[in-house]
């Protein structure tokens, strides 16, 4: 009531004194924190066997020209290792229930060449498979999630899987991962049982798919101390009637239940150019962006119905934009470009995503590298950072960080079909004395005069505050190969610290993030 108030007032206000500049106060409610952590896996990511993501992108083999680590790309490894992944999902995806692990071990030479049929009927020869993704994982210092194949698979398979990768002991599955170069099991926490069971994953219904995850899960075990949390496939976006059967018939004995929502504008023809847009298309967007919180708001009530100690973890594990593939690439390999549209759709969306980490625990960008919204494009030897991958750099602060509420007044500054797009999205966070603030003003035409203010923070000096601000000429800009890219952080200058806040002016088409000591 008083927000429509101050909003009535503003419009007022700006319309008899036009040469005012409104201001809109933020106000972090640190006094309202109560220690909710912000999970680190909110920053995970998702790699498949599509297209490049794995080959030419994640990997390119020990004898190739493009600089690499045992085969691991160098350049990407070193961007990946920078944004501190804490969790990357393998091998997909639709992939994953294509997928049979025993044609990825042993010598390259004798793995199985086998046609992936879900992405272009490429032909995947197995270079890269369990043993890679693990020692990747390992060198990255992030946490492997496993999605195992349950639409084309068995429970004796995935148990063996299971067992091959976990397990101390000196059955023949274990001697098997010896005899492959590894002696001591990895740790491996994250274990999807199956991939979008509605689709690709077996085409079933949330009762059968329930029966099929008690059948499942009770041969997947837990080896010498590695407790695995097990994750159910969730719903389809809006497919409240999914989360509904699953809570109901696997209740508890999940950790978990995961979500896929994609910033996708149809799922039958075009979905639009990943660069070419208008502005409608663009606030069409990011309408459907934010249209994911309603939606998480629909999915945690049915799991509060079920399960209100919160025991079933929400997570949404695969997310993001979905454009059409760039021009005279594969259609099956889903390779797109990546511009200062996408930053906002993922800053936006990672706003969202902090606020409902009571229940969500994890959610993979899709994916990593080449496909879809990535972090990094790669072209033969050269590599582009994404403007995404410059929002997940200034948000890495965030991970297992406290989430501090904020609250400031939003007008709608665009709807459609999709739903309406708030004039400003923020979110703000503790950790070890630092408070990391992020504001994205979605705005295209216009800036924003802001006054960022705190309950019990004290004092600050302007010595204490930094900022970086991602921003562009044009929404549409984007980083190409072999050119100085358009979108890139740099330091941001325009803010004053004041005896009542930081005053900033946001420009349009931007995201700053503020670090105040
Ligand atoms: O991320 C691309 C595909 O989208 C995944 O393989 C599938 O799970 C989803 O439909």
């Amino acid at each position: 009531m008083k927000s429509h108030y101050y909003l009535i007032t503003l419009a007022l206000a700006l319309t008899f004194c036009p040469g005012l500049q409104a201001q809109t106060t933020i106000r972090i409610k640190d006094s309202e924190a109560n220690g909710q952590i912000i999970p680190k896996e909110i920053y995970g990511q998702f790699s498949e066997h599509l297209g490049s993501c794995i080959y030419g992108g994640l990997w390119v083999g020990k004898d190739s020209p493009i600089p690499n680590k045992d085969g691991y790309r160098l350049d990407v490894f070193n961007a990946l290792k920078e944004l501190q992944v804490p969790v990357m999902r393998w091998p997909g995806g639709c992939f994953a229930d294509d997928y049979h692990w025993m044609d990825g071990i042993g010598p390259v030479k004798d793995r199985a060449k086998i046609s992936n049929n879900n992405w272009g009927g490429t032909l995947e020869d197995n270079s890269f498979g369990t043993h890679e993704f693990l020692n990747l994982c390992e060198m990255l210092g992030c946490e492997p999630y496993i999605s195992g194949n349950v639409g084309s698979g068995t429970p004796e398979e995935l148990a063996k899987w299971v067992e091959y990768m976990t397990s101390s002991s000196h059955s023949t599955v274990a001697e098997m991962r010896r005899a492959n170069g590894r002696e001591e099991p990895w740790k491996v926490k994250f274990l999807g049982i199956g991939n979008e069971a509605w689709g690709c994953g077996g085409n079933m219904t949330p009762e059968y798919y329930s029966n099929l995850f008690r059948r499942y899960t009770t041969y997947t075990r837990d080896y010498n101390g590695n407790r695995l949390y097990k994750i159910a496939s969730g719903a389809s976006d809006t497919d409240y009637n999914w989360t509904e059967v699953c809570m109901k018939n696997i209740g508890t004995q999940m950790d978990a239940i995961a979500v896929h929502y994609y910033t996708a504008m149809t799922w039958s023809g075009s979905k639009g150019s990943a660069t070419n847009f208008t502005d409608q298309e663009y606030y069409r967007a990011l309408g459907r962006a934010v249209a994911i919180e309603p939606c998480i708001q629909k999915h945690i009530e049915i799991m509060d119905k079920y399960d209100p100690q919160s025991r079933v973890d929400l997570l949404v594990d695969e997310w993001g934009t979905w454009w059409d593939v760039e021009p005279g690439t594969d259609p099956g390999h889903l390779f797109q470009q990546n511009t200062m549209r996408d930053a906002i759709v993922a800053s936006v969306s990672l706003d969202i995503f902090h606020k409902y980490t009571r229940r969500i625990k994890m959610a993979n960008i899709a994916q990593v590298v080449n496909v879809l919204q990535s972090m990094i494009l790669t072209k033969g030897d050269q590599m582009v950072l994404t403007p995404t991958y410059h929002v997940f750099e200034m948000y890495k602060v965030h991970q297992g960080a406290e989430f501090l509420p904020v609250e400031y007044a939003t007008t709608q500054i665009a709807t459609s079909d999709k739903g309406p797009v708030p004039s400003l999205s923020v979110t703000a966070s503790r950790k070890d004395g630092v408070v990391n603030v992020d504001i994205t003003n979605p705005d295209l035409k216009n800036g924003q005069t802001l006054l960022l203010t705190w309950d019990n923070l004290g004092k600050v000096k302007k010595g204490d505050v930094s900022a970086r601000i991602l921003t562009a000429d044009k929404i549409n800009d984007y980083n190409d190969f072999g050119k100085k890219a358009k979108v890139a952080p740099e330091s941001f200058k325009d803010f004053k610290v004041t005896d009542e806040g930081i005053e900033i002016k946001a420009p349009a088409m931007s995201i700053i993030a503020i670090a105040i000591k």
